[in-house]
């Protein structure tokens, strides 16, 4: 046994056997993590996002959103009360990047899916102090000027699948179509909510000639926090 006052005294020595006491640590910790397939626990409802979605979270990311508003409602009763349930790891597991955030100048925004109606939505992003006199939130009208450019959504599906994103072969075929036909007031759905259950669906941004970013981004905040069915949870969502 090495006495802890020669230890003590020999700066190297201690050097080295704090080094290997941490990576024991490290390793215990962390190799584990490697056997296992996922860390997160499935669950039921969580699907990808459609591909006009996913649009409108590239144009929220775009657009720093998320320097305003963050995506996890914390498991507090402050929290829970104000936003809904609080968030899930599986509910932003195809999440690629995160949205989680760290800071609300805005409120959380994790459930706010059919909390506003679609004009609620385009009428705030348009002009938010309309809407919130006090708001200090940016307009972006100019989304609805802007015509979505998506020519390239199928090759953005198969990249998200390369990153673990279960994208089918159904789903990258038809990813040209669905985008266009979630934002169709007319258009023939069923095969979007079969392959995206709870998809909001029909015109977002009042214009329904024409397909916008912001047609992109309503859809996205519409569905945000909407996949997983909450109503038997306990109550206010903590466990008491
Ligand atoms: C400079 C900070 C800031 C930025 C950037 C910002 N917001 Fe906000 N947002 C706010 C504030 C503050 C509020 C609360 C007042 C209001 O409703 O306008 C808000 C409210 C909202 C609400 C209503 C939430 C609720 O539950 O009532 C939505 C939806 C929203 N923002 C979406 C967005 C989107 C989408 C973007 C990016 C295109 C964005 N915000 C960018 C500050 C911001």
């Amino acid at each position: 046994m090495i006495s802890h006052a020669r230890i003590e005294k020999n700066v190297i020595l201690m050097l080295v056997l704090t080094l290997l006491t941490v990576s024991i640590g490290g390793l215990v910790e962390i190799v584990p993590l490697f056997t296992i397939e996922s860390t997160i626990e499935k669950v039921e409802g969580v699907r990808p996002y459609s591909p006009l979605e996913q649009m409108g979270r590239n144009i929220y990311i775009r657009e720093g959103c998320y320097t305003c508003h963050s995506q996890m409602i914390r498991p507090f009763r402050d929290e829970v009360e104000r936003y809904g349930h609080y968030s899930l790891a599986a509910e932003s597991m195809y999440d690629h990047p995160f949205q989680w955030g760290s800071k609300r100048t805005g409120p959380d925004l994790a459930r706010v899916g059919g909390k506003y109606s679609n004009e609620w939505q385009a009428v705030h992003l348009v002009d938010p102090r309309g809407v919130v006199p006090e708001s200090v939130m940016p307009p972006y009208g100019f989304l609805a000027r802007r015509a979505l450019r998506a020519a390239d959504i199928a090759e953005h599906l198969k990249t998200l699948r390369k990153v673990g994103v279960p994208y089918t072969d159904e789903m990258i075929a038809n990813a040209a179509a669905d985008l266009a036909a979630q934002a169709a007031p007319d258009a023939d759905v069923a095969g979007l909510l079969a392959r995206y259950p709870k998809a909001a669906t029909g015109d977002f941004d009042g214009d329904p000639e024409r397909l916008t970013e912001m047609d992109a981004l309503i859809a996205y905040l519409q569905m945000l926090g909407r996949l997983v069915d909450f109503s038997a949870a306990p109550a206010g969502g903590i466990r008491q």
